[in-house]
């Protein structure tokens, strides 16, 4: 129960890594709040997960309503956002609107949420970037905002301190609805493929961003870090 009386918020806590953040918090006592666009699917995976979780409607890209959501919300022990939503692809074929709301999606949804957030003591705010942001490859849009979000949130640490502001980096992922558009038969070879190439063997689960969740709410000393959650892919 290291989390026992503490309020712990997932925005974009409805699925992939955010449900399992949830479902892991909500384990060690938490009184957990998942937030994301779609009420309705926040409601149901809260009555899934029991009686001290709660849902709550939110969307990043909307000033307004993320002004509005944190004024409800009151004093927050731990703020997760592995909430966004990205349209990226090649440059020469991503249209400037689809680029302009991945970034809104991705960068300034969680620069809104620092920015409105009210923390108690011994707070932290955790967000999410992706290992494109030092191996881009060909996903040069995605990298760059992935390392727009790593150098935003050591800049908070600084800035929003005694609040600790963390980045975790995580790799390649199932169970997400990241690759819904992929036919279910090209999804698994992608992941079977790359974890061949992974020293650990396996792509990530929502649970290994549960347990990463833990670390970072409740070590006191982690501040400005980006910690790589992806089997070693950075290795690679
Ligand atoms: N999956 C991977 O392999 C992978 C790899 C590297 C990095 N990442 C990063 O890790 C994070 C989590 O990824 P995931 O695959 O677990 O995500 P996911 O399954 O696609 O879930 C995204 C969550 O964010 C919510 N959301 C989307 N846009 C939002 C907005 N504007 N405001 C509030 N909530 C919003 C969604 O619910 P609603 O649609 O109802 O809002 C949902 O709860 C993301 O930042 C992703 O870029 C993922």
């Amino acid at each position: 129960m290291k989390l026992k009386n503490q309020t712990v918020v997932v925005v974009g806590g409805s699925s992939g890594m955010g449900l399992g953040i949830a479902e892991a918090v909500a384990k060690e006592g938490a009184r957990v709040i998942i937030a994301a666009r779609n009420l309705e699917r926040c409601q149901q995976v809260a009555s899934k997960i029991g009686s001290d979780t709660e849902a709550r409607a939110i969307d990043m890209t909307s000033e307004e309503k993320v002004e509005e959501f944190f004024k409800v919300m009151g004093c927050i022990d731990h703020l997760l956002i592995p909430g966004s939503s990205v349209k990226t692809g090649p440059i020469k074929t991503t249209s400037t609107k689809d680029v302009l709301e991945s970034i809104g999606s991705k960068f300034i949804g969680p620069l809104l949420c620092a920015r409105y957030a009210k923390f108690s003591e011994n707070a932290s705010l955790t967000l999410f970037s992706g290992s494109l942001s030092r191996k881009p490859g060909t996903s040069s849009l995605l990298g760059a905002i992935n390392a727009a979000v790593e150098t935003l949130a050591k800049g908070l640490a600084s800035e929003l301190a005694p609040v600790r502001v963390n980045v975790i980096s995580p790799g390649l992922t199932r169970d997400t609805n990241a690759f819904n558009g992929m036919p279910e038969s090209a999804r698994e070879e992608m992941f079977s493929a790359f974890a061949k190439k992974l020293p650990v063997g396996r792509v990530g689960s929502p649970r290994d961003f549960g347990q990463a969740a833990i670390f970072v709410t409740t070590c006191g000393f982690v501040n400005g870090a980006v910690i790589d959650v992806d089997g070693g892919g950075l290795l690679v």
